[in-house]
């Protein structure tokens, strides 16, 4: 394994969000999220898991914070959870809630870690979602008046601002497909939330500048590179279409503010593209400081008129994790410098990569996660290429800091590079955190 050695100003980071680890559901005036709902409901999530008590990091903050320090990390990604600060999801504002991420952002810059927060990871105040949730513009609003508020609390110390998790998965995923909070399954509907998404984020990026705090505001966006199966033409074109929904979508509305006409015509045609006034993006947008990237997989695609938008995604015969996902580290280089190529020279950063495996804790009380590393280590090496390439690439945020609560998936997949042992709480260091640490110390030297 030949060792890698990133730029010395580079930003090493791992990253978590605010349902799946802080438990604490309904402690300090709490209001009641999407993902407490959902996931309450019989079915929705595997073994009937959810984040009541999660990786009890509201508790434990402070012992997660000397973690992150021993293992030498630079910067740490994670989200507030919104009905924290407003129970109902506007008005009155819960000052417990501030409380708990004041001290968090004070532990972490006290121990030299650079807090880098997303504004929405997904968890909805159910009061919002009572009126719609994303399908109704006023939550938009209401989202400005939370992201404005952070600001003014936190703005001087925190200097990275995500305002918005993956929006395809919160739309899709969550109004299209169901299998996420809401689940509502209704395409129109996700493509109205996916606009009051990206309509929220430049109204929030345009009340930060306003405010002058010196910092820097950019979207994090789930991006995978779309291949076709063959050389057919049609196979070509369904792996545009599928390149269209999955990343040209966000990507040109998020930088350039616009929805690629190709994809419009598609989601005419069939019936799916909601009213949207037309000047809307023109009107608000707003540049980024920078995009953020996360990458799992690649998609290999072929044509099929039974599918949506015509495309079918076909499986690899190539090792995969636990989640079932192709690993293909070349993904992730092609993306970064097809990123820089078309959307010019903004600064990119890894806001997202890991891998989930079946970790256990041996007789000697380690984890010794080869799977992981090996992942971890063919995908740094992608992105130190892309680096060597010219690509912008400023920092690198693993998913996850430590196992939590993987959504639909519930404990069952493991991301972390720290194991969390869910009836003690007990954190035990993986074997590829202790590869990260040797990494971060090389590169900074
Ligand atoms: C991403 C999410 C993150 C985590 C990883 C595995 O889609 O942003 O919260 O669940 O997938």
């Amino acid at each position: 394994m030949e060792k890698l050695r990133f730029p010395k100003d580079f930003i090493f980071g791992t990253a978590t969000a605010a349902y799946q680890i802080e438990g604490a559901y309904k402690e300090d005036e709490k209001g009641e999220s999407i993902w407490d709902r959902f996931s309450h409901i019989p079915g929705n999530v595997a073994k009937m898991h959810n984040g009541d008590i999660a990786c009890d990091h509201y508790h434990r903050y402070k012992e997660d914070v000397q973690l992150l320090k021993s293992l030498g990390i630079k910067s740490y990604r994670f989200s507030i959870a919104w009905p924290r600060i407003f129970p109902k999801g506007f008005g009155e504002i819960n000052q417990k809630g501030i409380q708990f991420y004041r001290d968090l952002i004070d532990e972490l810059i006290k121990n030299d870690i650079e807090p880098a927060i997303t504004i929405y990871h997904w968890d909805l105040p159910q009061k919002l979602q009572d009126i719609g949730g994303w399908a109704n513009p006023q939550v938009a609003d209401y989202y400005v008046d939370y992201a404005n508020l952070l600001f003014r609390e936190f703005g001087d110390r925190v200097k990275t601002w995500i305002t918005h998790n993956e929006p395809w998965v919160a739309s899709y995923l969550g109004y299209a497909l169901g299998v996420h909070a809401p689940g509502i399954k209704d395409m129109k509907m996700a493509l109205l939330a996916a606009h009051n998404i990206l309509l929220s984020h430049f109204k929030a990026v345009k009340a930060y500048r306003e405010l002058e705090q010196d910092g820097q505001i950019g979207i994090t966006l789930n991006l995978s590179t779309c291949y076709s199966n063959s050389a057919d033409e049609e196979d070509i074109a369904a792996a545009h279409r599928s390149d269209g929904w999955n990343n040209r979508w966000f990507l040109d509305a998020a930088l350039k503010g616009t929805y690629p006409e190709d994809m419009i015509k598609i989601f005419s045609d069939t019936n799916i593209m909601p009213e949207l006034p037309k000047e809307l993006f023109t009107e608000v947008f707003e540049t980024s400081d920078f995009l953020g990237i996360n990458y799992y997989t690649r998609q290999v695609v072929k044509n099929n008129s039974e599918a949506f938008i015509g495309a079918e995604s076909v499986a690899m015969d190539n090792p995969k994790t636990e989640m079932g996902w192709e690993i293909y580290p070349q993904g992730l280089y092609d993306l970064l410098t097809r990123i820089h190529r078309d959307y010019g020279n903004i600064d990119l950063y890894i806001t997202e990569n890991g891998a989930a495996f079946n970790d256990m804790v041996n007789r000697d009380g380690k984890v010794e996660d080869e799977n992981r590393l090996d992942y971890l280590y063919t995908h740094f090496a992608a992105a130190l290429s892309a680096i060597e390439a010219g690509v912008p690439l400023k920092g690198y945020y693993i998913w996850s800091f430590m196992d939590n609560f993987e959504w639909a998936e519930g404990y069952e997949k493991r991301f972390g590079i720290v194991h969390v042992n869910y009836k003690t709480q007990e954190r035990t260091i993986k074997k590829s955190a202790y590869w990260y640490k040797e990494l971060i110390e090389r590169s900074n030297k």
